[in-house]
C-alpha cells in the first residue's frame, strides 16, 4: 500500500473527484481527513468508510473554518503528511455583469485555498522534512473554452502557485504538483453537459480516446504523487485528459 502511515487532508472530498481521491487514499492505507460544504454527502461517505476517515464540514473560502477543521483532523490522526486541494466550482460569468463580490467569492474557492492549506500544513511538513501537496487544476489552466470566464484565470493561478510553492519548499523535501483533468464525469461536468442539447455528443466527439474520464482515473495519479513512489517529482502539472490537451482544432 502506497500511503501506509500517511495522513492525507483533502478539500471537497464529499463528491466527484474528491470522493474518488478519498477512497483511493484509504485503499492505499492512509488515514484520510476531508472538508466539504455538503455535510450530507460528506457524512454518508465517512459512515461508509469508517475509522480510517474523518469528515469535518467547512468551506475552503473561510480561513477560520478551515483552520478549525485542520486542528480537529490533526488531533484525530496526527500531523498532515499530504494535502490535496480539490474543492472547486465552475464559473460562467459575463465580464460586464459580474460583480466584485462574485469575483472575490469565486477566487476564494478556486484559487486562494491553495495558499490557505499551505499556510496550515507547511509548518509540520517543514519540521518533518517531508510532505506532498497536490493541487487539482484543470485543462483550463492552459487552454480554456468560451463561456468559462474567469475559470481559466483561477486555474492558471493554481499552476503559478504550484510552481512558487514547489521552488520555495523543495529545500524541505516538500513536493508540490498539479493534476489537470480534462472532461471527467462528475456532477460538475454533468450539470454543464446537460445544460444544452447535443453537448455530451459534441464533447465525446472531440475526445482522442472517444470517451470522457472517470474520477477514479484522476485519483490514481493523485495517490501516486502523494506517495513515496514520486520522491523526485515536483513543480509539475500532470494532465489526466485522455490526450485532449495535445489536440489542435
Ligand atoms: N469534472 C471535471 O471534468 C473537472 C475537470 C477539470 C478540473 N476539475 C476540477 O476538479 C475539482 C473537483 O471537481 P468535481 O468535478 O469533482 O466537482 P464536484 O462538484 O463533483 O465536487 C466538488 C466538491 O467540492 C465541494 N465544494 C464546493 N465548494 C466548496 C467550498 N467552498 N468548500 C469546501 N468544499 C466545497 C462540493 O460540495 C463537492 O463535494 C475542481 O477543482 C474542479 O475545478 C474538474
Amino acid at each position: 500500500m502506497k500511503l501506509a502511515g500517511h495522513h492525507i487532508f483533502i478539500t471537497g472530498g464529499a463528491k466527484g473527484i474528491g470522493e474518488a481521491i478519498v477512497r483511493d487514499c484509504v485503499a492505499e492505507g492512509a488515514n484520510v481527513s476531508y472538508v466539504d460544504i455538503d455535510s450530507a454527502s460528506g457524512e454518508k461517505l465517512a459512515n461508509e468508510l469508517g475509522a480510517k476517515v474523518k469528515f469535518v464540514k467547512a468551506s475552503v473560502a473561510s480561513f477560520e473554518e478551515l483552520s478549525k477543521a485542520f486542528t480537529e483532523v490533526v488531533a484525530a490522526f496526527g500531523e498532515v503528511t499530504g494535502v490535496v486541494n480539490n474543492a472547486g466550482v465552475n464559473s460562467h460569468a459575463d465580464p460586464v455583469t459580474m460583480t466584485d463580490k462574485e469575483w472575490d467569492d469565486f477566487f476564494a474557492v478556486d484559487m486562494k485555498p491553495v495558499w490557505l492549506t499551505a499556510k496550515l500544513a507547511l509548518p509540520a511538513m517543514r519540521k518533518a522534512g517531508k510532505g506532498s501537496i497536490v493541487n487539482i487544476c484543470s485543462i483550463h489552466g492552459r487552454l480554456t473554452y468560451p463561456g468559462f470566464f474567469p475559470y481559466g484565470a483561477a486555474k492558471s493561478a493554481v499552476l503559478g502557485l504550484t510552481r512558487n510553492l514547489a521552488l520555495d519548499e523543495g529545500k524541505h523535501e516538500i513536493r508540490v504538483n498539479a493534476v489537470s483533468p480534462g472532461y471527467i464525469l462528475t456532477d460538475l461536468t454533468k450539470g454543464w453537459l446537460n445544460a444544452e442539447a447535443g453537448r455530451t455528443e459534441r464533447a465525446n466527439s472531440i475526445q482522442p480516446m472517444g470517451r470522457m474520464g472517470q474520477p477514479e482515473e484522476v485519483a490514481k495519479v493523485v495517490t501516486f504523487l502523494l506517495s513515496d513512489k514520486s520522491t523526485y517529482v515536483s513543480g509539475s502539472d500532470w494532465a489526466v485528459d485522455g490526450g485532449l490537451g495535445a489536440r489542435s482544432a
